[in-house]
């Protein structure tokens, strides 16, 4: 046709050939026939006469990686790393290339985005701080290609222990005719790797890209072909980066993994006053909680700043705490407190880029915007725990007596808790029933009224003009 009859342009019409989708028999049987070299017929089997070896884990060398994945790689398994463009999915990929080649593995880091010279130049800059030199590293072997067979048959001649790809939206095979990234070129790749680490019982990871408006392009339509989902997440503005698992068919979702990123590469996190600063001085609005990480129990300051709004106007705003959380305990502040808030604009924060969207966190929050309402400090030694209700009473939270533990190891001697679980927190705890209670504590937590950080208006003009 030279008429478009859908619009009656002339000469509009472009010459397109039809992409080969995988559903069609031939497609499958296509497929069938390049993943057949890797498997056996299979037979039916009563589920009593499966001879199941215990399963073998491999270590990555990077102990926050391997409890994310429930102690280390599975032999076998393959491992789906996503992440936004730069948050640090290739550092994190090469230190466990680097780890699980100094645990004595053969380990093949394929690259589709980064030349092997650039991949070196990493490594290079991995190593510096180790100052190991090149011991350990003869196992690792770099290969940049973005064609999957090619990758495929390098993999059956090296046969390693491990195998990176990085990243799964710019590998291809060249029988499949749309572009590297689409969805049926990145489903087909990663079946056949897949398919490749059951075969050579060898772990995989890969790494995939989220994209933020487009699912097409995500790891997404990957999750159910993988066995372990990991989001590696961050801001941008800040170093910590957290590992979280999305799913995992040999362990728990609950762990994180906390890293920090350096000059270096990623430095793990394993120290729970990371993110407090021990020379701060006392100030209003500042209050310790002791999160869950995980298994592991963080301790998190918390702030608040309370000033004069507008009535009507007022302001709130959350920075790494759950905004809908605040909002509601400001209301809960107002009615069972006695705060008078409507006019005042309220900004609370977690310090360090942490998000901790755990409820347990709702004791210190309000203690924290009393605190700066009142301008009152906490005396040093003091941490809160707690979920608060709508009614202002305090519920319980889990895994109360390895949070009182932590913040006893870290000298904290008074630990407001819930009051129903005061006895199973054990000494230094501090029970609170409700909301209405803190005021009297306060008189007894509270440092001393701070110095007056507001300035008065001949302050002001005075250091204007020193300034
Ligand atoms: P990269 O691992 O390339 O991110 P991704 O693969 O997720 O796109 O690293 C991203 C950023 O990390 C990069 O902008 C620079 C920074 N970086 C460091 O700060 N220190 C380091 O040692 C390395 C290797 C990277
Ligand atoms: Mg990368």
């Amino acid at each position: 046709m030279g008429k478009c009859s859908s619009c009656g342009e002339w000469d509009s019409l472009e010459l397109q050939a039809q992409t080969q989708s995988t559903s069609t028999p031939n497609a499958a049987a296509n497929f069938a026939a390049t993943v057949g070299q890797f498997g056996d017929a299979a037979q039916a089997i009563k589920i009593l006469e499966i001879d199941a070896p215990k399963i073998g884990r491999m270590s990555t060398g990077i102990q926050e990686l391997d409890r994310v994945l429930g102690g280390g790689l599975v032999q076998g398994s393959v491992v789906l790393v996503g992440g936004d463009p730069g948050i640090g999915k290739s550092t994190l990929m090469m230190q466990a290339a680097i780890g699980a080649a100094r645990e004595g593995n053969r380990v093949l880091y394929a690259t589709s985005e980064e030349s092997a010279y650039q991949c070196k130049l990493r490594a290079e800059r991995l190593l510096e701080v180790e100052e190991v030199g090149e011991n350990g590293l003869d196992s690792l072997f770099v290969l940049a290609d973005t064609d999957l067979a090619r990758i495929t048959t390098q993999v059956m001649e090296l046969r390693p222990q491990f195998l990176v790809v990085d990243s799964i939206q710019m590998v291809y095979r060249s029988d499949i005719e749309s572009a590297p990234g689409s969805v049926s070129q990145i489903r087909r790749c990663c079946l056949e790797l897949v398919y490749l680490a059951r075969h050579l019982q060898m772990p995989i990871m890969i790494v995939g890209h989220v994209t933020k408006d487009g699912q097409l392009a995500g790891p997404r339509l990957l999750e159910h072909l993988v066995d372990v989902v990991l989001n590696f997440e961050g801001d941008r503005h800040y170093a910590l980066r957290g590992l979280r698992g999305a799913k995992n068919r040999f362990g728990t979702t609950l762990e994180i993994g906390l890293f920090e990123m350096g000059q270096n590469g990623l430095q793990e996190v394993v120290d729970a006053t990371a993110f407090l600063d021990p020379d701060a001085p006392p100030r209003a609005g500042a209050v310790v909680c002791p999160a869950m990480h995980g298994s592991r129990s963080l301790l998190i300051e918390v702030q608040a700043l309370v000033t004069q709004g507008t009535i009507g106007q007022a302001r709130r705003r959350a920075s790494g705490l759950d905004g809908n959380r605040f909002t509601m305990l400001t209301a809960v502040l107002e009615q069972h407190a006695g705060l008078k808030l409507a006019d005042q604009d309220i900004y609370v924060s977690t310090v360090g880029g942490l998000k901790l969207t755990e409820p347990a966190v709702d004791l210190a929050l309000c203690l924290a915007m009393i605190g700066a309402y009142n301008n009152e400090v906490l005396r040093k030694g003091v941490c809160a725990i707690g979920e608060v209700g709508l009614g202002g009473e305090l519920r319980t939270v889990p895994q109360i007596e390895q949070r009182v533990a932590q913040a006893r190891r870290r000298g904290y001697s008074k630990i407001l808790v819930p009051i129903t679980q005061v006895e199973v927190a054990g000494q230094n705890a501090v029970g609170v029933a409700s909301i209405a209670d803190l005021w009297d504590l306060f008189e007894k937590i509270k440092y001393s009224s701070a110095p007056e950080t507001r300035l008065s208006d001949g302050e002001k003009e005075g250091r204007i003009k020193c300034a």
